[in-house]
């Protein structure tokens, strides 16, 4: 919405959300969401055509278009729990707007959603609409956490859905013109409702199955001596693979792979293809054998016990370049490190600490959990560090002079491959990556 707000001068954007938290860090000098080029882009518009409101009901009745962006986390309860997305916000989003507006609306999905979700927010908007015309878009936003700035400057397409009526086309062409005013319209592409809301799932599905594929290939490499960089390399040069997203790691984390995948599956059986939904569930499979056997690894490494040994815990958001940490892998390996009764030291440059407690599920006062202000501090009079964010930062790091303050024989896994390991080795480290046997 900042982008928008960015490049469409004569457009204003008001941006509500029900957590005023949330709401008054927009509207401060410390953004709730760190992304690079972010601040200069809502210092530039807020106040002139940006707002940020938790006035919900005015924000509705003044727009001529609206998003509906709020979360759709995995159900957590009743049918479909641990699978289907939980719609609920959508649904109150939805019955808002039929309460409150007071003329026409185009209603444009921005969240992912399942498959003919489009078809509920319809029904509960024209069940309550009293002669006001609702036409309902599907937009789903494919930018990437730590590059969306880039991503949403210069986006590879843009996907518009609509009802293939004159209406419904006309709608469609009111959101093209918006993004038109910078995105090539070449690359603007519009679709009918249901192949825009599922183009969005089986993006992420594709991509997080690239990751397990070479996720997978790791622990080959690793058992026969093969190199995961250099076979993703070779494989990568083929024009039809091509090189992107085939970095082997702990594990792909985010908001939105997973949860995306889950919600595939589910729809697969709910419409009969259990085949289908085991294929792409495999998928999660693979990304949690991964998460495990690289914490498996590193027990077995270090004499088969971690128990009361400091292990540094370098990066916990699930990229380099956000403060995002939902579903990282950090998470994972942390919690199965701590129960191994290991004493971690975590530093990541940008995640708060107590984003770090909410989500190992520990108080503040927990004694096997310590919090550091530089990757030297995390790894002074440590037995292991354990790369588990590829932050630039990271790879600058005077390995030589953590090698001197750390136990020995002092233990690098680099979860992400992002260390040069044979240099590593020189220093005298215990050196070791993802998929390099
Ligand atoms: N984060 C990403 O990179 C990304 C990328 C593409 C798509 N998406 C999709 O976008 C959606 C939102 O993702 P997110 O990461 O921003 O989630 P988020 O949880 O960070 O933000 C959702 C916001 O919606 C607000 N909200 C909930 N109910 C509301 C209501 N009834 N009225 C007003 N506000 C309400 C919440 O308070 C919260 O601040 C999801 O469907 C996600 O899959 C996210």
């Amino acid at each position: 919405m900042a982008m928008i707000a960015h490049k469409c001068k004569d457009h204003t954007v008001t941006v509500v959300d029900i957590n005023q938290a949330r709401i008054d860090a927009w509207n401060s000098d410390t953004l709730p969401v760190y992304e690079p080029g972010l601040d200069e882009i809502v210092q530039g518009a807020r106040g002139t055509n940006l707002f940020f409101s938790t006035d919900v009901d005015t924000a509705i009745r003044e727009a001529e278009m609206i998003f509906l962006s709020v979360n759709t986390p995995t159900k957590t309860y009743g049918v479909g729990a641990g699978r289907a997305a939980d719609l609920r916000y959508i649904e109150k989003c939805a019955r808002k707007i039929a309460e409150v507006a007071e003329d026409d609306k185009i209603v444009v999905e921005k969240s992912t959603l399942p498959v003919r979700t489009a078809e509920s927010v319809k029904r509960i908007l024209e069940s309550n609409s009293n002669g006001r015309q609702f036409q309902i878009l599907s937009n789903p936003e494919f930018l990437a956490e730590g590059t969306a700035m880039a991503d949403l400057e210069a986006p590879d397409r843009v996907l518009i859905g609509g009802d293939q009526t004159p209406e419904g086309k006309a709608a469609i062409q009111k959101l093209v013109d918006v993004y038109a005013t910078w995105v090539p319209r070449e690359r603007v592409l519009t679709t009918n409702l249901w192949s825009s809301e599922l183009s969005k799932l089986t993006a992420n599905a594709f991509l997080a199955q690239r990751i397990s594929s070479i996720n997978a290939i790791s622990a080959l490499c690793e058992a026969t001596g093969a190199n995961v960089d250099e076979v993703a390399h070779a494989i990568g040069t083929d024009s039809r693979i091509g090189p992107k997203f085939l970095k082997s790691s702990v594990g792909f984390g985010g908001s939105c792979f997973q949860k995306d995948i889950l919600n595939l599956v589910y729809l697969c059986e709910h419409f009969g293809l259990p085949e289908v939904a085991a294929y792409w569930n495999s998928v999660i499979e693979m990304n949690d054998y991964q998460k495990h056997r690289f914490c498996r690894r590193v027990i077995s490494s270090m004499f088969n016990t971690v128990s009361d040994k400091k292990i540094a815990v370098l990066g916990f958001a699930f990229k380099k370049d956000t403060n995002d940490t939902r579903e990282s892998a950090a998470i994972y390996i942390c919690k199965d490190l701590l129960e191994e009764q290991a004493n971690i030291a975590i530093y990541d440059p940008k995640v708060e600490v107590a984003q770090i407690q909410r989500d190992l599920e520990i108080d503040a006062d927990n004694k096997y959990v310590t919090y550091c202000e530089s990757a030297m501090e995390a790894t002074k009079d440590a037995h292991a560090i354990l790369v588990l964010t590829e932050w630039d930062e990271f790879k600058a790091l005077d390995y030589k002079k953590i090698y001197e303050q750390m136990q020995l024989p002092a233990f690098l896994f680099d979860g992400r491959n992002i260390l040069d390991l044979e240099a590593l080795a020189e220093i005298g480290f215990e050196a070791s990556g993802i998929g390099k046997g």
